[in-house]
Parts: C-alpha cells; structure tokens; sequence
C-alpha cells in the first residue's frame, strides 16, 4: 500500500476474531456458498492502525467437502486516501515435501495442459495480465510432493474464483519452507481506497490431498457443484444443441438455419445455437461489434420468425453475442469513440480487428447490458453463448481519473459480472455458457454465473483429450462445453472417426457443431446413436465422480477416463486408442472407484456400424461366458483387457453395473 504521504510500509496486526455459521457472499464478485450445517467462518480482525486501515480475513471451513476458501476485505477507517497495489487472497506457508509444482498452460487451440516443475528458491509464477484469465496461463496452482500420482501422494493446490489478472507464487525460503501465494495480479494494478470505502479481494479455493491428484479433483468437482454454481441447469440434463460456426462461419440465413434445424431434430439434437454473423453488417470479423441489431437481408422478418419456425420443428433456440466489444468499423465506434479502451492519443492495437469496451464505465456496461436484454426480449431465445475474442491491451479509460486509472483491469471485470448478474436476474431460465476464444475465461468466477463454459476451439478428439484431462483436474465434466464436429478437423485437420470424436464429447456437455445438412447418411445414422447414448449416461457424468486412469499426454499411446456414481453401482468409462501398437494383444486396464465387495457386469460398447455393439468386455479378459459377473475387487486389481483394434484413433465405451 501506499498512504497519502508516499509511505509504502504496512504492519499488520490481529485485533480479535468472529466465527460464524455459513459463508458471506463477497459484493461484486462471485463467491462460494453454504448455510450453517455445510460451513462454518472464522473471520480474523486485523488492523495497521497507523494508516487506520481495518483488514479482515476470512476462512471458510466447508466441512461437508473438506474444502477451505479464503478471501480478505480491507476498509479505509482513515480521513486520507491510501492506494492498494498489492492485495493477495491466500497464502500458505508450509514445509518443503520435495514439492513439485501442477499447472496449466496453453494457447488459443491448446488450453489446460498440465505441467510440473521442481520447487526450489527460485519464484514460481503463474500470471495473467491479459485482462481475463486467459488461454496461456490458469488461476490453479498446486504443489505435490515427490512422487505422486492419481492415487497416492499429497497435494495442495489453490484455485482463484475470479476471471481477471491473477498471479500465483511458490519459493522455497532460506529455511526450506515453501510459501505458496494467489491473488490480484499486482502488474497494472492500483486501486484508490477513499475514507470510508471498502476493497473485497476475490476467493481462493483450497484443497489438500493425502491420496493423490484425482481426489484432489474428486474434491474440486464437489466444491463446485454444491457450493458455487447456482444456474437451475446445474443438475439438469442440457438440452444436446448444435452451433452453425463451423458448419457455416458467417455465410448464413433463416434459410439455412432452419434446414440445420429440421435435420438436426429428426437425429434426436434439442437446440440450434446462431453463432457469430446475424446482426448489422457482420459478414467477416472486420466489423460491427456494438451494433447489435438483427441483419435482415439475412434473417428476413428479424429474429423471432426465425424462432417460432425452429421452436415449430421442435428445437429450442440459443444465440451468440460478443457484448464487451466494439468494432472500429461500427456505428457505436463512430458515435462513442472513448467507449473504447485506449491511452490518449495513442492508437490502440487491434485484434482480431477489435477494440475491448471500458466496462469500468457504468454507462457502457448499462447500454451493452441492454442492447443484449434487447433482443433477449425479442424472441423466445433460451440460451446465450457469451464470446470474448481478445485481450485487454493499451490499458487507459477516458472515463476514470487519474488516480483510479490503475482501477481498470479489476472495474473491467466488476463490469463483467455486474452485466451477468443482471442478466440471470431479468433470465432466471436462461442457460448461459460462457466462452472466450474458446476457453481463455474457463476460470471459477465464470461459473458463477454459467453452469458450462465452452472448452476450447479445438474439437478435434485426440487435442481435447490433453485439453479436457487438463481442464478435468480442476472443473467437473458437467462445465466443460464440447462438441462433435467435421473431419477434417478445422483447426488440426486430423480425421478421427465420428464415433470417437461422440465418445470425447459425452465426457462433457455434448452437442455438435457441424453441418447436417452435408453429411454422410452413416454419420447421420451415428448422430442418432450418440443421442440416445448421451440420454443414456449423461446424469453419470455430470453427477458422478470422475477418475483417471491412464493420460496420453504421459504414455503417448492410449487414455482413458471414467465416471462412477456416487453409489458406486454403476460407471461409465471412455477408451481411447490413439495410436495402433503392432503385436500387441490386449491392454490390461485396472479400473478405479468401483466397491471391491460388489459384483459387476462389464460392457464394452462400440458403435462403429452406426448402432451400438454390445460386446461382453469381460470375455476379453477371461473364460467365461457373456453375463459373467465380476468383483469389484477383480476389476480394480487385475483389471480387465482391452483387445488392440485395427487404425489410430479408435475407442470404446466401457459400462459397468453392479448385479445387486
Ligand atoms: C470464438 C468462439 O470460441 C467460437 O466458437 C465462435 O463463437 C467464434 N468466436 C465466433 O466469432
């Protein structure tokens, strides 16, 4: 901090504690919650008093998922201004266990890939200061000792509930302790705390782990469900939908979209989402961001005709917007040049042929808010894909003073809420799914407001397989949007067969993006098996307990995860073969999760022939005859074999159920 005079020294110093029942929302921004039978906080009173600042930390125990959260309010009991410039939420400091740090990195097209690197004395960070919490870097920072695996070995790990610059440390000390750190990035980051006014720090989720990495994600995934994404979605099934971007990109029309409809119902799909394209002169991505007004050369009648047919043929409709941003080629630009983040007199740099919108401007988030609401009222739209397409770059508002213009990063972001808050508030039934050049905002604070978050760009099934493991170790399968599309695939150009790409995607919301219209009458014949194969497991995976078993970004050969419900009674578990072994015969595969002392019978699905083939997966693995019934001790222990088939890219479904 920084007082009035230039002094930049803090002493903090505990006062006294409270403990109350249940968790405090945190104003402005997303938090955890949990009445008094799931939780429990101590809030610890601390004061410097010679800059009368009163700071509270607060620690909240959910002890019904052993998870701990903590986030810290810091309020100006003073007569004289005084700047924070570096608030962090959490901090641990512990004993070095031969620590090895987990993370997750990426780029547009490849987000969430995990990585490790020893602990030592030299810092380890992981930092966004792009404004959102980006494609490169992920507010998740765990360390695990020596050794550990899926199983066994302990981990901790922090995970920020917040969408905006962040930064994560861990460092050895002098005396061989290990100090861990997340928070506010303090890069570009001073914010002005008035007498009287208060500052909130966002949430740090913690987990510790005494066996190993899938319970520290088992952990994660139960935090999240129950206590902190609200939408009504949560424990629904999502409607299966279809998006026309790559089908189509921006070449469209009512026409068309309604082919895509009508084909898309008849194989068992439930909602048609209009991508990017459908309003004022959005014809490529050089222009019209801001001018949120339906084309009607391509939707002619505007938007509600267009969704009375589609609801006619039975589908719901969903749409996209991209709200935080303008266009320099847009009537808003024109109008409202310093609606756009810039330095003054400066000319700031375009991507993806767009300015970011000053969301710290009240009457920019009040306009974009309802120009959205707008066309919501329009028309029975039952879905919003919000989009984000670039970072934050030349950071300057012509709206905040100077001394509030270190503010922008973290107003950006209150902005950001504040405008989805409102919209759940006037949409109670919407279903939001955020999204942000694929899944640079993939981050806890958006769940908040969106049940699913879509993953990545990349939907070719063997990149989503390290994209989606990644993603997995923190975020339940219920929150990880993924789609089945064409092959070639766009970004990759890999040709994976369609029942694999199905079997990537059941493990998260499941939908395709793809055009109908064009395809195969096998793959269509394959559509309509994948649909009623995701009716058939889809209350597994988003409510069950997800395991690893085996990472192709480890062995480079094969992977394979599964979900197994709460009451261990049956399981679903996804094979994929990713590349062919020559004179090998089958993989021994010891499943996880399942009760020893229970009997299973073992499926092993494929749907190549374009409806599904129930083979007894056991008979693979031994003498006996189909219907045999397994223990979960056998299952677990010498686990059951896989035969190799022929080609790259193969998979199976593996589906258990217990005979009792
Ligand atoms: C990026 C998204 O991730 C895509 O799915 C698509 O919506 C495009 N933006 C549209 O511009």
């Amino acid at each position: 901090m920084e007082n009035a005079e230039g002094y930049t020294a803090a002493g903090i110093n505990y006062v006294s504690y409270e403990i109350i029942g249940g968790k405090p929302g945190i104003e402005g921004l997303p938090a955890s919650f949990g009445d008094a039978s799931e939780v429990s906080t101590l809030v610890l009173h601390c004061a410097d008093k010679p800059n009368k600042l009163k700071i509270d930390l607060y620690y909240s125990v959910f002890e019904d998922v052993d998870v701990i959260t903590r986030f810290v309010t810091v309020t100006n009991e003073g007569s004289d201004f005084i700047f924070l410039k570096k608030l962090y939420s959490a901090c641990l400091d512990m004993e070095n266990k031969d620590f090895e740090t987990i993370t997750l990195h990426g780029s547009w097209a490849r987000e969430r890939h995990i990585e490790n690197a020893r602990v030592g004395h030299m810092k380890y960070t992981v930092e966004s200061t792009r404004g959102e919490s980006s494609h490169q870097d992920h507010p998740f920072l765990g360390v695990k000792s020596h050794g550990t695996t899926d199983d066994f070995g302990e981990v901790y790990a922090m995970n920020f509930v917040y969408s905006g610059n962040f930064k994560a440390t861990v460092q050895e000390d002098q005396f061989d302790n290990v100090r861990m750190t997340m928070g506010i990035n303090p890069d570009n980051f001073k914010w002005c705390l008035k007498p009287g006014e208060k500052f909130n720090a966002p949430e740090v989720v913690m987990v510790y782990s005494a066996s190993g990495l899938g319970n520290m994600s088992r952990t994660f995934h139960d935090f999240y469900r129950k206590h902190l994404i609200r939408s009504p979605y949560l424990h629904k099934k999502r409607p299966i939908l279809i998006n026309n971007w790559e089908a189509t990109y921006f070449d469209f029309n009512s026409e068309k979209l309604v082919s895509i409809a009508r084909q898309a119902h008849e194989l068992g799909i439930e909602m048609l989402v209009m991508d990017d394209g459908w309003f004022s002169n959005r014809f490529d991505d050089n222009r019209s961001l801001g001018d949120w007004w339906v084309n009607e050369d391509k939707l002619p009648g505007g938007l509600k005709p267009l969704v009375d047919k589609v609801n006619e043929i039975g589908m719901k409709f969903g749409i996209w917007f991209e709200p935080e941003m303008i266009s320099p080629e847009s009537e808003l630009y024109k109008k409202h040049p310093d609606w756009a983040i810039a330095v003054l007199g400066r000319e700031p740099a375009k991507s993806r042929n767009q300015f970011v919108l000053d969301l710290s401007r009240p009457e920019v988030v009040d306009y974009m808010y309802e120009q959205v609401a707008k066309i919501l009222r329009s028309a029975n739209i039952e879905y919003v894909k919000w989009d984000m397409n670039r970072q934050l770059t030349d950071l300057g508002s012509a709206y905040l003073p100077p001394e509030r213009m270190g503010e922008l990063s973290h107003r950006y972001v209150l902005g950001l809420y504040s405008m989805q808050e409102r919209l759940l508030k006037e949409f109670p039934n919407l279903l939001l799914e955020n999204c942000s050049g694929g899944g640079a905002r993939f981050d806890a604070g958006e769940l908040y407001y969106s049940p699913q978050i879509w993953c990545s760009d990349d939907t070719d099934a063997i990149e989503r397989l390290s994209i989606q493991e990644g993603t997995s170790l923190v975020y339940p399968l219920s929150t990880m949007g993924a789609h089945v599309s064409d092959v070639p695939n766009h970004t990759v150009g890999r040709v994976t067969p369609f029942e694999t790409r199905g079997h990537v995607a059941l493990f998260g919301t499941f939908g395709y993006e793809l055009d109908v219209t064009k395809i195969s009458q096998e793959d269509r014949d394959m559509i309509r098996t994948q649909t009623e194969m995701y009716h058939r497991y889809n209350d597994l995976v988003r409510e069950g307990d997800y395991y690893r078993i085996a990472s192709y970004r480890q062995n480079g050969s094969f992977d394979m995860c599964g979900v197994v419900s709460k009451d261990k009674k049956e399981a679903v578990f996804v094979y994929v073969q990713v590349l062919a072994e020559a004179n090998m015969h089958a993989r021994r595969i010891r499943l996880k999760g399942l009760k020893e002392d229970l009997k299973y019978r073992v499926s092993n699905i494929n749907e190549s022939a374009g409806k599904a083939e129930v083979s007894d997966g056991a008979s693979d693995a031994y003498a006996g005859g189909p219907g045999m019934l397994i223990g979960g001790d056998v299952l677990m222990n010498f686990g059951i074999l896989l035969s190799r088939r022929m080609g790259d890219f193969k998979s199976s479904l593996i589906h258990i159920t217990s005979a009792e």
